[in-house]
Formats: structure tokens, sequence, C-alpha cells
């Protein structure tokens, strides 16, 4: 083949156009190599912080900070505000003012923001979580036990440890609340919760479509990048996560209702390791329940961690309901469980704050009058059935017997939380932050429940580990003279009985947890006879009660 010859001006124009090229491609990809620079580093600035919210008075740390759980199951901030919106009826209606859905339904973009989400926390309200005001006497922006943090470029919250251990005090149904930190959460309906966000996230209006303009009524400042990719992404994603956890922890479907103020806490640890439960027998339909199925127990007090690091032997207490842990670092880490908190992710500087704290963070003295010299004839009482099993007073722990376990046939208490928590379960847990200095290796099983202090007991109500018993009086009754049937969840004090309020159905149409005694795992019997106190004449009675308020 023949080319043709070529020009000298043909030279000249090529150098000429070569050169042109050449600058346009230096500029065109200098433009696009800093555009894609900037790009990567406003989405490195954008999506990189994992940061939570830091608070530096431990109080405040405990009821609003961050333990890492967001990281792996927070909900976007603005998904949870817009939650009870989109889906009031699946909020508890017995516990709701009547005219709410209708209020949530009426038009949304007439009311104002600010209206919005003291509906969107009127809402969580009904679910027992507690909001403090904040300095204008308005609700706080969560609830004591949600905590928030800013990772994958947006804001997430998600369950703390005073979700579960933080509750309120009214004197009267007319005074305000006070906030209690350490004591066990008696409103809060971890069911009902779970409930809630199981069948919210499930609902096909659970879509971007419905949410995001909700968001926007609530004052939400979404851009556009939050609105095209980054909330979107992230509604498909909890749905998909909570609908994971709904697969796991749907137990509770098939067993009686909690109600507030309890768990069935390892059948949640039965969860991670994702014990089959989808063939038990269910309550609601079959009127029956496997009987190694129902764990349901009280949310307990964590105060005075360090005396409880020794007992007469030496070694730890063994504690939890049936003393199953014997060292306080791993009841911590896996009570961290329960906020989300797994292994890879668990923030372990955030847990030591509050660990460290709940060495010494000790329970509010009882406010109401004591009778001195009916408390001082109660104490020999005291001392006589009770300091070796629970230890000398309130704050002494010492005794032969605490931080032993009972075994279920001495104690005689309703045995479905001891039964629940099999051996299997133990050995799994053993596999727990295995290969780290965290590794858990004090799980196992007992055979009966443990003998703990009675620190701050006139808070710990209603008694005994599923919390079947309403207050102390009942409580040195024999099984047979306790109430059948009593209501939960209200706050109001009694001072007679000494524990809350559980004779009342309602209060402005919303209705307390009515507590049936015979379903299974809400037993009453046990802890009765001469030995714990039950056959003392009324007027001892009377004396050791008053004594135990000094605790
Ligand atoms: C989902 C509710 C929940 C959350 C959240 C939770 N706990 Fe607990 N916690 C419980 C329950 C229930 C028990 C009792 C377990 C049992 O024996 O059945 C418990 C037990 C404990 C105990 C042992 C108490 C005793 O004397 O036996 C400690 C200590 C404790 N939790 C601390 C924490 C800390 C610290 C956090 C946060 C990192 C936390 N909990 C988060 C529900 C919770
Ligand atoms: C043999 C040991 C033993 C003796 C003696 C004993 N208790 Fe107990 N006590 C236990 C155990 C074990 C439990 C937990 C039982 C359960 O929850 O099923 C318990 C639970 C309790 C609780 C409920 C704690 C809570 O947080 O719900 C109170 C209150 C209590 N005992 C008070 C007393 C008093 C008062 C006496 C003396 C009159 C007494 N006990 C005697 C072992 C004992």
């Amino acid at each position: 083949m023949k080319y043709p010859e070529q020009q000298p001006e043909d030279g000249a124009r090529r150098i000429y156009w070569t050169q042109k090229a050449l600058t346009a491609w230096i500029v065109t990809s200098t433009v696009v190599t800093l555009l894609v620079l900037g790009m990567l580093l406003y989405a490195a600035i954008r999506f990189l912080p994992n940061r939570a919210v830091r608070y530096d008075a431990i109080q405040e740390h405990f009821k609003y900070g961050s333990t890492g759980g967001e990281v792996n199951l927070g909900f976007p901030y603005w998904i949870w505000q817009a939650a009870p919106l989109l889906c009031p009826d699946y909020l508890p209606a017995d516990r709701l003012a009547p005219d709410y859905r209708a209020r949530v339904a009426a038009h949304a973009a007439r009311d104002g923001a600010a209206e919005r989400l003291a509906l969107s926390r009127e809402g969580y309200k009904s679910l027992g979580l507690i909001y403090e005001k904040g300095l204008d006497g308005r609700d706080k922006d969560l609830p004591v036990g949600v905590s928030k943090r800013r990772n994958f470029g947006l804001d997430r919250v998600f369950l703390n440890c005073a979700a579960c251990h933080t509750s309120t005090v009214r004197d009267t149904p007319d005074s305000e609340p006070r906030l209690v930190l350490g004591m066990p959460a008696n409103l809060f309906d971890l069911n009902r919760f779970e409930d809630f966000f199981f069948r919210c996230t499930d609902d096909e209006q659970f879509n971007k479509h419905a949410l995001l303009p909700e968001v926007g009524y609530l004052g939400g400042d979404l851009d556009l990048l939050d609105r095209t990719l980054v909330y979107p992404n992230a509604i498909w994603l909890m749905r998909d996560r909570v609908q994971f956890l709904a697969s796991r922890l749907g137990f509770f479907y098939k067993q009686p209702a909690w109600g507030p103020g309890r768990v069935d806490t390892f059948s949640n640890a039965k969860g991670i390791f994702a014990w089959p439960w989808k063939n038990l027998p269910g309550w609601s339909t079959e009127r029956k329940v496997d009987p190694e199925s129902v764990g349901t127990a009280d949310f307990p007090s964590i105060w005075l961690q360090a005396a409880r690091k020794k007992r007469a032997d030496g070694a730890q207490m063994q504690l939890h309901w049936d003393g199953n842990n014997d060292k306080v670092e791993e009841r911590n880490l896996s009570a961290a469980f329960g906020t989300g908190a797994l292994p890879p992710i668990i923030d372990h500087a955030a847990v030591g704050r509050i660990e460290d704290w709940l060495l010494t963070f000790a329970p509010p003295p009882y406010p109401y009058p004591i009778n001195a010299p009916l408390a001082a004839q109660g104490e020999p009482l005291y001392q006589r059935y009770c300091a070796d099993c629970h230890g000398n007073s309130g704050r002494d722990f010492t005794g032969a017997r605490v931080g032993f376990v009972t075994p279920i046939e001495a104690i005689g208490t309703d045995r479905h939380r001891l039964d629940n928590y099999v051996y299997d379960l133990a050995v799994n847990q053993g596999t727990l932050y295995a290969g780290t200095p965290y590794r858990f290796s004090h799980f196992r099983k007992t055979y009966g429940y443990a003998n703990m202090p009675l620190d701050g007991i006139w808070l710990r109500a209603p008694y005994l580990h599923n919390g079947s018993v309403p207050n102390l009086r009942a409580l040195l009754q024999r099984a047979g003279e306790r109430p059948l049937a009593f209501y939960r969840g209200n706050d109001v004090y009694d001072p007679a009985q000494v524990g809350f309020k559980a004779d009342i159905p309602e209060e402005n149409g919303r209705k307390f947890f009515y507590f049936d005694t015979s379903i299974p795992g809400n037993g009453n019997r046990g802890h009765e006879g001469p030995a714990y106190g039950t056959d003392l004449s009324d007027g001892d009675k009377t004396a050791l009660l008053e004594y135990l308020k000094t605790f």
C-alpha cells in the first residue's frame, strides 16, 4: 500500500493540533481528578466520621450516651421521630389518649414542626419511654435511654443502659415524676417497643415515599443527597435489619405478654445464636408454652457493684437472677448486647465509664417518713431471718450466703426463668468475644436463684425475679394470701404497702398492665415459710417493713 507523501505544512499543523490536544487533555484530566478528589473528600468528611454525642457528666452519659450500639442497629434519627406518626396503629391503643390517632391523621402539613415532634414523643410515651424536660420547659429531644451517634453520614439513635435501668417515682398522681437512675425501668414496655418496630418496618408504608414527607413536616433538615441517597438507603437498611431481628427475637409472639418492666433476658440471648423457636406452641393461640422457652424477668437495679465483687468465700457474688454469672464486667458486656453493642463495635471506653460509676453509685434514700423506733424493732428480726442471705443492711452486704444460689427446691419461686437458662446457652456464650481479652468465661448453668443484696429495695417493686409480688407487705405473706392479679406500670408510690400503687386499673384513660399470676412464668409462690418471715406476727412484719425502708 502506498501512502501519499506528507507536506511540510501538514507536519506543522499536526504538531499544532497535538499540542492543543495535549493541553486539553491535561486540563480536563486535572479538572476531573480534582473533581473526583473533591467528591471523595466530601464523601469522606460526610460519611466517615463515627462519633457519638459526648457527655462529660456521667449521669448524662448514662442517660443519653452511646455504648456503640447505633453502629449496628441505630435507627436513622429522623425515622425514629417519624415512626410513631407513620405507624400510630402499632402503638398500644390502651396507653394512648383516645384521640391520638385522629390527631396524627389530621393533615400533617397543617401542624408546625414543633407540634409534630410533640406528637411523636407522645407516641413513644405510650411505650413507657420517659422524657425529661429541657431548660425551655419542653420535653427533651430524645427520651432517657436513647443515645445518638453520627455515622455513615447520618445521625442514628438506639437504646442504652438507662432504657432498662432508670425510672420515675411520683408521690401522688398530681406530683412531678422524679427520675431515679439505676432503678428497674418499671414503665418501659420493651415488648411493645419491639413489637412496634417489627410491625412498622414490615408495613408497606415503611418506604421513602411515605417517610420523607413526614420527615419534612417534622422539620427535618435533609439536603438533596440525604433525600436521594442517604435516607432512601438508610430506610431500606433499617427495614432489613429490623426484620432480621424480628426473625431472631420474634419468639415473644408465642409468649404471654411481658408487660412493662420486664424482658425475657436469655431467650433474647438465645436469639443471638439463632435458637429455633418457630415450632414452639403459642400462648395466644394454644394457651400453652414450652416450659423452657419462657424466662421473663424483671429489670433489676444496678447500684453498688463494687460491694458485689466479694462474698463470704472471697469469690465474686453470683448474680443475675439465677446467679449464672459471677463477674461484674462480664455482666455489663452481656447487658450491652441489649443495646445492640455486639462484640466488634462495642465502645469499651463508654461502657467502662458507666462500669466505674456503677461501682459506688448508690440508690437514693427512702423519701417518706420512717418511724425510727419501729424500724429499730425490725432490725433484729431482719438480722435473725434475712441477713444471712441478703446482707447485714442496705449498704453492708456481708452475710454467709449472700451472692450464693439458693436451690430452687428451697426457694420455691417460679422456675421458668431458671429453666429457660439452659446449659447449652452457657456453652454458646463461652464463644462470645473469643480471641479477645473479653472472652466470656463466667456464665454457668445454676439450679436456683441468687441471694442478692437489698440496697434500695423500696424502689425495686414489684418483687421477685419475675415481678410477681406487687409490694413488700405482700412478699411477707404466704403465697396463698398474695394478690392473684395486680396492675403494673404505675409510678405513684404507696408507702403503706412499700411498693408502687398496684390496685389502680388506669389513669386518664391509660390502662396499666394487668399482671395475672396464673400465667406460666408469672407464678407468685415461694420465698415463704418460717425462714422467709411469712410466719411472723403482723406486728413483727410491720416492724420489719419499716426497717427495710432504711435500705
Ligand atoms: C434491654 C434491657 C437492658 C439493657 C439495655 C441493659 N440491661 Fe442490664 N439487665 C437487664 C436485665 C433484664 C437484667 C437481669 C438479667 C436476668 O438475670 O434475667 C440485667 C442485669 C444487669 C446487671 C446485673 C444486675 C444484678 O445484680 O444481677 C448489671 C450490672 C447490668 N444489667 C448493667 C447494665 C449496663 C451497664 C447496661 C448498659 C451497657 C445494661 N445493663 C443494659 C436489662 C437490660
Ligand atoms: C435462704 C436465703 C434467703 C432468706 C433467708 C431470705 N431470702 Fe429473700 N430472697 C432470696 C432469694 C434467692 C430471692 C430471689 C428469689 C426469686 O426472685 O425468685 C429473694 C428475694 C427477696 C426479695 C425480692 C428482691 C427483688 O429485687 O425483687 C426481697 C425483698 C427479699 N428477698 C427479702 C427478704 C426478707 C425481708 C427476708 C427475711 C424475712 C428474706 N428475704 C429471707 C433468698 C433468701
